[in-house]
């Protein structure tokens, strides 16, 4: 009989309670959130994609004050695509900025930025358990540096070939991330987005292609996910649309309303909101422009021609022009602490997994 996790690789290298990892979620995941989760049992993440070096010692320090579990900090490693013209997308937008009085910002917004020297020596200074890479990994001698420094390294990998390029790269872990997730891709080899797979394709022939154990992400928010994936051979899991749900996470009320809506059914990759394909909820202008535009400016420079009339709808109890990152299973989940939901969420995939562990076996 199966009394616990079926495949341990992450509790030991990891030194985590249970193989459960809660997702980097850039402007939705915070302190609040990872502590919750942490003393729930899951690994605990922090995302810097949208923060100063500054800020994240804040919040590792904060984290820390509040828990002893490992924690896991989360960069981006795009290239970033020199700042285009625009004006095609700026023509598209033209009715838009006159029905709310607005235009560019004055001030163009902090685009997230890519891992550097500067984030580097804050991971060296803050010594966290594991450092995750979203979009590729950096350069060698970061890479070297964050290894020197004794934390774990995992990456997203959204096709068999990025995994491989990640495995040979020495990365600890390999996150499998399947069409199925809220947020941003993390496709970084070309491809077409179109070609993404599912998790339930994506997982297995990953976990065949690669040495290190690999953690299931896309579509998992409740104990059958968790268990299907160990059934598909991951080692683990990493969750974000569920924990959007919980208190602790920082969306608005528009965002938040949306995961429960009926629209949560129908989410769609698009590359309005930033440039780069990320799956959401279907706001007003991706109603009305369709998800995708080949006008659209590259990622990450999309966001700043839609930050004024974002602030101006938001004003006025409007997300016509607010991310609203989901993935496709957001109907699944419910608003409860992330603790409570971790917690659930653990004593229920082991009751399954040992359910399953201890059923007849049929004979071949
Ligand atoms: C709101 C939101 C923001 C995200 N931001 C990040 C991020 O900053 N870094 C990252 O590596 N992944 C990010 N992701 C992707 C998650 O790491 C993960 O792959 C995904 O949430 C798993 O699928 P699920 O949403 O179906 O659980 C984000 C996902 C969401 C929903």
């Amino acid at each position: 009989m199966v009394t616990g996790w079926p495949d341990r690789r992450l509790i030991d290298l990891f030194g985590i309670e249970a193989p459960i990892l809660l997702a980097p979620m850039a402007g939705a995941g915070g302190v609040e959130l990872a502590v919750a989760a942490m003393a729930g049992g899951a690994l605990g993440s922090l995302p810097c994609a949208m923060l100063t070096p500054e800020q994240v010692r804040e919040q590792v320090a904060a984290v820390r004050g509040r828990s002893q579990a490992p924690l896991n900090l989360n960069f981006f490693c795009h290239k970033p695509a020199p700042a285009p013209a625009q004006s095609r997308w700026l023509a598209a937008l033209e009715p838009y900025y006159r029905e709310y009085g607005v235009g560019l910002p004055a001030e163009p917004p902090p685009l997230r930025a890519p891992f550097s020297d500067a984030m580097c020596a804050i991971v060296e200074e803050t010594r966290p358990e594991l450092v995750s890479f979203h979009f590729g990994l950096p350069d060698a001698p970061l890479l070297d540096r964050v290894r020197a420094s004794a934390a774990k390294i995992i990456a997203s990998a959204t096709t068999v070939a990025e995994a491989r390029w990640l495995d040979a790269r020495g990365v600890d872990a390999v996150i499998a991330q399947g069409f199925e997730a809220g947020g941003h891709a993390g496709r970084f080899l070309p491809a077409d987005p179109a070609a993404q797979m599912g998790l339930f394709a994506l997982l297995p022939q990953i976990v065949d292609a690669v040495a290190v154990p690999v953690i299931a992400a896309g579509g998992i928010a409740d104990a059958r996910g968790v268990t299907a994936a160990f059934a598909l051979g991951a080692a683990g899991v990493q969750i974000g649309t569920a924990y959007l749900h919980c208190p602790e996470s920082l969306i608005g009320p528009g965002h938040r309303a949306a995961l429960t809506s009926e629209d949560a059914e129908r989410t769609v990759f698009t590359n309005l909101i930033s440039g780069g394909f990320a799956r959401g909820v279907p706001n007003r202008l991706i109603e009305e422009l369709g998800p995708v535009s080949p006008d659209a400016p590259p990622f990450p420079h999309a966001t700043a021609a839609l930050a004024e009339l974002r602030k101006a709808a938001e004003a006025r109890g409007r997300t016509d022009f607010t991310p609203l990152w989901s993935g496709q299973t957001a109907r699944l989940a419910r608003p409860i602490g992330a603790r409570e939901f971790t917690q659930r969420l653990i004593s229920e995939a082991l009751a399954l997994l040992t359910q399953r562990a201890s059923a007849p076996i049929l004979a071949p």
